[in-house]
């Protein structure tokens, strides 16, 4: 029997499941009324039709639901087993369909398998990174990059047009420090003539400057005359300023293309911290804000719990919330948003709450568009990794680190690698391993890095994951010609092959769960399962060697639906998948 594909499947159950209701009850549900859920491991089902909401919609116990539903699922022919268990109904498809037409879905549709689109025609605007130039990338930077480049790359599976921005500050108190101390202690050092990485660089400046003004208090005064010139225009101090900024940037763009972070949009606090000021008026006359006595201007937030505000100082110059006002309204203006997500730690939760509070306050409907997601520390057990200021670790010296202790590991293994092969393979599994370790974990959670555990095989690991992806490429290198030997579906359905198809049939629930959740751990805690139930699989299951050849063809083609679905996976987390490891 021919079917159509397994997408028009779900769609004309979604239709029969509609239909069946209108001719019950008379009511007209909507498409999202109907979900389909991975039903639990004790439960042999394909897929699981939970009715609260319908029951709800046409004010019917969810059992009555079911059993409506049934009887017109009865008169397909695509099911082997329906079950009704309370509120669920759970469906199990002809093994065939199944199994056929899932994996050619796989196979044809490729990386694009599992996208929807929910967003067509919808902007999304991702902030994410928005680094200080005045010091290298750190750990919290990693966890920002990786959480800010999946999150987009879910929302671009959903359909949406996502432009991935990032705003560097790039002038303030923190850089003039950073001046003052080159200025006066540099002697004319470039990071070409020391070899340093620029970034490194200049952050060794600002490092220098906090420990020098411990004796030299004057150091701070001549760091807030530096800021007044600059604020003033004056030649020699932007000059200054450029070049040290030119060299952090350099340096940034290095750590940047290693972690395989990609803006859109580049946004620089020197051209927008001015943006919020005429803000200040309009707040002002719309009885947002009020002036005290010195000239400050403050909103008060004390009736929703938060604090007094200041928005503008004495001296009329702006503060970090100002700009960040003057900002959104800025980018509202300029792409009209269907969301503004803004990737920054929990540090400043408060700060983005009196934000979101202060924009809907000054009448824009838009306010609650914009989010803050939110995320928590990353903590290096202590003597884990030095660090150079003993409290903050480098990015790059992370990724160093990590792919030295690949490289290690790799060198013990009984693979043969050439030279190239290690260089490059270790990067891949060290990168995929810090990157695993943090996108497995809720982004609300702290997360205490241990390198050596993130990079064992054995464990919800990325290394885990990389060579479950490896192996199966292995298997296909090895098979050769085997995948051209017309499969026979029929022969599947061993409990191993039904776990692995019913988690494959889920990836697109996976990805759009995790997409509206901001939350790419679901989607790496998925990709894991998969992995583990593709290792049970092939325990119990010879694959080449199997019989006849239609069998051994058919379990071919289910690995390589797996190993699609698993690099489209990773790949999303911005993790890459090795072909051989
Ligand atoms: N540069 C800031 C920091 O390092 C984060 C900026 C967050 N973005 C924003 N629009 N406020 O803490």
């Amino acid at each position: 029997m021919k079917y159509k594909s397994f997408e028009s499947i779900k769609s004309e159950l979604k239709e029969v499941s509609i239909k069946a209701i209108k001719d019950e009850f008379g009511i007209e549900i909507n498409e999202q009324t109907i979900e389909y859920q991975l039903p639990p491991q004790n439960i042999t089902a394909h897929i699981a039709i939970p009715c609260f909401k319908i029951a709800k919609a046409v004010k019917k116990s969810p059992n009555i639901i079911a059993q409506k539903i049934a009887n017109a699922y009865e008169k397909l022919n695509y099911f082997e087993k329906i079950d009704i268990k309370g509120p669920y109904l759970n469906v199990s498809f002809k093994n065939e369909i199944l199994f056929s037409l899932l994996i050619e879905q796989i196979l044809k549709e490729k990386d694009k398998y599992g996208e929807k689109n929910i967003g067509a025609g919808k902007k999304i605007l991702i902030e994410y990174s928005s680094p200080n130039t005045n010091k290298p990338l750190h750990l919290g930077h990693v966890r920002n990059n990786v959480l800010g480049m999946s999150v987009s790359n879910l929302f671009e599976k959903m359909g949406y047009q996502v432009l991935r921005i990032c705003l560097f500050n790039d002038r303030g108190i923190h850089i003039a420090k950073a001046m003052v101390a080159y200025k006066n202690f540099s002697k004319g050092e470039t990071p070409q003539s020391t070899g340093k990485k620029g970034d490194h660089f200049v952050g060794d400046y600002y490092v220098l400057f906090e420990q020098k003004v411990k004796e030299q208090p004057e150091l701070m005064e001549q760091a807030r005359e530096m800021l007044r010139k600059w604020e003033a225009g004056d030649e020699e101090t932007v000059q200054l300023w450029k070049k040290l900024n030119s060299w952090v940037y350099e340096g940034f763009w290095q750590t940047y293309n290693r972690m395989g972070c990609k803006f859109d949009v580049l946004q620089y606090e020197s051209e927008t911290y001015l943006l919020g000021k005429n803000l200040v008026q309009e707040g002002l006359k719309k009885g947002v804000f009020y002036r005290k006595e010195d000239g400050s201007v403050w909103a008060n937030l004390k009736d929703i719990g938060l604090d007094e505000k200041v928005i503008l100082r004495s001296d009329g110059t702006t503060v970090y919330i100002t700009q960040d006002l003057g900002t959104a309204v800025d980018r509202f203006n300029k792409y009209h948003f269907e969301k503004l997500i803004y990737v920054v730690a929990s540090e400043q939760n408060y700060h983005f709450q009196v934000l979101f509070e202060l924009l809907r306050r000054l009448g824009f409907k838009w306010a609650d568009k914009c989010f803050h997601l939110s995320y928590g520390m990353v903590y290096l057990p202590e003597g884990k990794m030095k660090s150079r200021e003993g409290k903050v670790v480098d990015a790059d010296d992370l990724m160093d680190e990590m792919k030295n202790l690949a490289k290690n590991m790799m060198r013990k293994s009984q693979i043969q690698y050439t030279e190239e092969e290690l260089d490059r393979i270790s990067e891949i599994i060290g990168q995929g391993a810090i990157k695993y370790f943090i996108l497995k974990v809720n982004p609300k959670k702290d997360i205490y890095f241990n390198p050596e555990e993130s990079l064992s095989f054995e464990g919800n690991t990325g290394a885990y994951i990389q060579y479950a992806h490896a192996r199966i490429c292995s298997i296909l290198r090895k098979a050769g010609d085997l995948i051209k030997v017309k499969p026979d579906y029929s022969l599947l359905g061993q409990t191993q092959e039904v776990e692995l198809a019913k988690k494959l049939l889920f990836f697109s629930e996976i990805l759009k769960e995790s997409t509206y959740n901001y939350n790419p751990s679901i989607l790496a805690n998925y990709l894991y399962q998969l992995a583990r139930q593709f290792n049970l699989f092939y325990r119990e299951n010879p694959v080449i060697k199997a019989e006849p050849k239609q069998l051994a063809s058919a379990r071919l083609k289910l690995c390589q639906a797996v190993q699609t679905v698993l690099k489209s996976g990773l790949n999303i987390l911005t993790i890459e998948a090795p072909e051989k490891m």
